[in-house]
C-alpha cells in the first residue's frame, strides 16, 4: 500500500521570473487553482493520505494554502457565500499535509533526500509540484504509476512518448516493453540526449513511485550541472544495480513553469470549464484571427 507521497516545490523558478521572484512557481494560477492543488488532487484521487511538500525560501504561500483560514472563512460565512466556504474548508482537509524545508537549492535529487526521515522504510510517490498530468483514461496519472509498482515492486518511472526532435529536452529512458506494452524494463537512462543518440523517445513526465533503496543511491551521486544532485542519476544508478520499470502514462502533460507551458494550460483547463468554454473558444478564434 503506498500511502504516502512527496512533493518537492522548493525549485527557484527562474524561468517564470520575476512572477517568481518572492511567490512560488507552484502557486501560479491554472485558472482559479494553484498549481500545487492539482497535484495534490490527484495524489489524494489515487489513494495517498499523506504528502510531504518540500519547500524553501519564498514558499510560505504554500503552507498558508493548505492551512486554514479561519479570518477568512469567517468572512464567508458572514456573506453568506456558502459554496466558496465549502471550498476554501475542504482545501485544507484534502490530506495530512507536512513540510520540510531544503535548506540549498541543490536539485530534484536533493530535494527528495530530505524526505527521509519522514518517509522511512515506505515505498513513496513523488509528483512534481510544477507539472499537471491530464489523465486521459480516467484514472490519476499518480495511480497508474502505483498500479504498475504493485504488479513489479520496484521503483517506476513515469513516461510519455514525445517526437523525436523533441528528446533532447527531456531524461530519456532505455529498455524494453513488456507484454501489453505499458510497462517497461529500463535498463539506462540518459538525459537530454540528441535527437540521432537517443535510445528511445520515452521522456521521463515528472511522477514518480520510488522505494526508500533510492536514499543510499543518493548519496552516491556526483553532483553534475550546476552542482545539482539530480534524481535521474540516482535512478540510472539504480537501474545498473536491480530492475526498475517506467509506465507509459495515459495522460498530457503540462509543464507550467515554463511561459508557453502556462498560457496553454491555461488556455485547455479554462476550455474544459463549462462556464467558460464558449466565450473563451470564440475569443480564442477571433483574436488569432484578428492579430
Ligand atoms: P525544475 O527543474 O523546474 O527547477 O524543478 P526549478 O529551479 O524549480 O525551475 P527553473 O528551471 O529554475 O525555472 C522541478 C521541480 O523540482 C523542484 C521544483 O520546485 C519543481 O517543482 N525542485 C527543484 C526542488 O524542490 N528543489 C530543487 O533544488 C530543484
Amino acid at each position: 500500500m503506498i500511502r504516502k507521497a512527496v512533493i518537492p516545490a522548493a525549485g527557484f523558478g527562474t524561468r517564470f521570473l520575476p512572477a517568481t521572484k518572492c511567490s512560488p512557481k507552484e502557486m501560479l494560477p491554472i485558472v482559479d487553482t494553484p498549481v500545487i492543488q492539482y497535484v495534490v488532487e490527484e495524489a489524494v484521487a489515487s489513494g495517498i493520505t499523506d504528502i510531504l511538500m518540500v519547500i524553501g525560501r519564498g514558499k510560505r504561500a504554500i503552507e498558508e494554502h493548505f492551512d486554514r483560514s479561519a479570518e477568512l472563512e469567517w468572512e464567508l460565512e458572514a456573506k453568506g457565500k456558502l459554496d466558496q466556504l465549502r471550498q476554501i474548508r475542504r482545501i485544507s482537509n484534502l490530506a495530512n499535509i507536512h513540510f520540510v524545508w531544503q535548506k540549498q537549492m541543490l536539485g530534484l535529487g536533493d530535494a527528495i533526500r530530505c524526505a527521509e526521515a519522514h518517509v522511512g522504510s515506505e515505498p513513496f510517490a513523488v509528483l512534481l509540484g510544477d507539472t499537471l498530468l491530464q489523465s486521459t483514461s480516467g484514472t490519476p496519472a499518480i495511480r497508474q504509476l502505483i498500479d504498475a509498482y504493485e504488479e513489479r515492486r520496484t521503483c517506476v518511472v513515469a513516461v510519455e512518448e514525445v517526437s523525436r526532435e523533441r528528446v533532447s529536452k527531456y531524461g530519456v529512458i532505455s529498455g524494453e516493453p513488456l507484454a501489453g506494452g505499458k510497462i517497461w524494463r529500463v535498463d539506462d537512462l540518459v538525459e537530454k540526449p540528441a535527437p540521432d543518440e537517443a535510445p528511445s523517445n520515452l521522456a521521463i513526465a515528472s511522477r514518480y513511485v520510488l522505494t526508500p533503496d533510492i536514499f543510499a543511491t543518493l548519496r552516491d551521486v556526483r553532483p553534475g550541472k550546476g552542482g545539482e544532485i539530480q534524481l535521474t542519476d540516482a535512478l540510472r544508478l539504480l537501474a545498473h544495480a536491480s530492475p526498475i520499470h517506467a509506465r507509459v502514462i495515459d495522460a498530457i502533460r503540462h509543464d507550467v513553469g515554463n511561459h508557453l507551458g502556462f498560457i496553454k494550460t491555461n488556455i485547455i483547463y479554462g476550455l474544459l470549464r463549462p462556464e467558460l468554454r464558449e466565450t473563451l473558444g470564440a475569443f480564442i478564434k477571433e483574436t488569432a484571427a484578428r492579430l
